[in-house]
């Protein structure tokens, strides 16, 4: 598993959550693939998969680790216990290309260039049956168009198909979605899916959102404030990445309901929470003969220990894609994203179905 922003939250919960796991320290709560449907259909065991990746950042993972073991994100004792399995994890980390808008002198082939043969070598020096690569790096903002440099994201993507391996997305910034990389995507012939992990409110949207839509209550006006803090929460106090990730929250709501409601969705970073996010939703909908009425959620999530398990189950589920042979974007993971691939519901309970549609097919049953 090659992790972009493996120094990140996410990523160092995913490393440090997949060694206490395997050694037994914690049950596999919140890893789809750990439950029945995902039994027998040829995943990867936890206690295989091998960890490297590229980061911009210094701070080593079991220093990383620590750091979110005192924020109450890993339990305390974890980043002790699986020290071993986060050292050598670190010593898989390769520095990562320059952020948006920095240049260290190398052109966008030389970065891809050399991005693939990271990649390359970790799968040969390791000895490896394949590399899936995983962008849990910093949202970007939304390129800009007639921009003439691949945003970071898309040179990460762009490397990870010429080294052959499977790609996810799990944030919102381009990465494969660009649309100079269309091409390339299309001939590849390997599997690929995002974008936007969905972990809190718009999981909540994507299951609220379908209820209203069949019960035939017409919803007024969805609106959304999502407070937190961490890396993430510094990323998108920048408007154009947070722009960005508010997209995919708005499309499960037109998706689900036919059409946009009324209402923002708003992210504050506030630094205090840390990865501690609080996501609330207010949801205005009319009832029988206009009866007005209103329905409030209040999420109260660990962002990282809710995404950190998604990962996880995305990499084992892309690496045995490509084990048989399947290629292209892979729609029925769509339970897994925000913006799911084009054509795909956005409704959790279908996607749920597909994705369970998609283990028999990991497992050699139907098409
Ligand atoms: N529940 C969730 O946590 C959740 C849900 C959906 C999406 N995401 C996305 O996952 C990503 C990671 O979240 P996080 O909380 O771990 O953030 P984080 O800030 O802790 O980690 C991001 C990492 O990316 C690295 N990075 C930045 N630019 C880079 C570059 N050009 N090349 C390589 N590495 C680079 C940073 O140094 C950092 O280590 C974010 O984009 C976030 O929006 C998270």
């Amino acid at each position: 598993m090659w992790l972009i922003g493996a120094r990140g939250s996410v990523a160092t919960t995913a490393v440090a959550g997949c060694a206490a796991v395997t050694a037994g320290l914690h049950p596999p709560t919140g890893m789809v693939t750990e439950t029945p449907p995902f039994t027998d259909c040829g995943l990867p065991t936890l206690s295989s998969l091998v960890f490297g990746g590229h980061d911009v950042m210094e701070c080593p993972l079991p220093k990383r680790a620590e750091q979110l073991a005192a924020g109450g994100v890993l339990p305390h004792g974890v980043p002790s216990a699986v020290g071993a399995e986060l050292a050598a994890a670190d010593a898989e980390i390769r520095t990562g290309g320059p952020r948006r808008g920095e240049s260290d002198g190398r052109t966008d082939e030389e970065l891809i260039a050399s991005f693939a043969a990271d990649l390359r070598d970790f799968v040969r020096r390791r000895g490896l049956a394949r590399a899936v690569v995983v962008n849990v790096a910093s949202t970007e903002p939304v390129p800009v168009e007639g921009e003439d440099r691949l945003p970071a994201s898309s040179l990460y993507a762009a490397a990870a198909l010429r080294a052959g391996c499977p790609y996810v997305n799990f944030t919102p910034s381009a990465g494969l979605h660009h649309p100079a990389l269309a091409p390339v995507a299309a001939s590849s012939g390997l599997p690929y899916a995002g974008r936007d992990g969905k972990t809190g409110q718009t999981l909540l949207r994507s299951v609220l959102g379908p209820m209203f839509a069949q019960r035939a209550l017409a919803v007024r006006a969805w609106s959304g404030t999502n407070l937190l803090g961490g890396g993430d929460g510094a990323a998108l106090a920048d408007p154009a990445a947070a722009a960005a990730k508010n997209a995919g929250k708005e499309r499960v709501l037109a998706d689900t309901l036919g059409s946009a409601p009324e209402g923002e969705v708003h992210i504050d970073d506030v630094p205090s929470l840390g990865d501690w996010k609080t996501a609330w939703d207010h949801i205005a909908f009319d009832g029988f003969l206009g009866a007005r009425m209103v329905l409030q959620t209040t999420w109260q999530g660990c962002d990282s220990a809710l995404a950190a398990p998604l990962i996880l189950d995305l990499a084992r589920l892309l690496a045995r894609a490509h084990e048989r042979g399947l290629s292209g974007p892979l729609g029925e993971l769509g339970f897994y994203f925000k913006d799911p691939d084009d054509g795909s519901s956005s409704a959790l309970a279908e996607q749920y179905e597909a994705l369970v549609g998609f283990a028999s097919r990991l497992r050699g049953v139907g098409a």
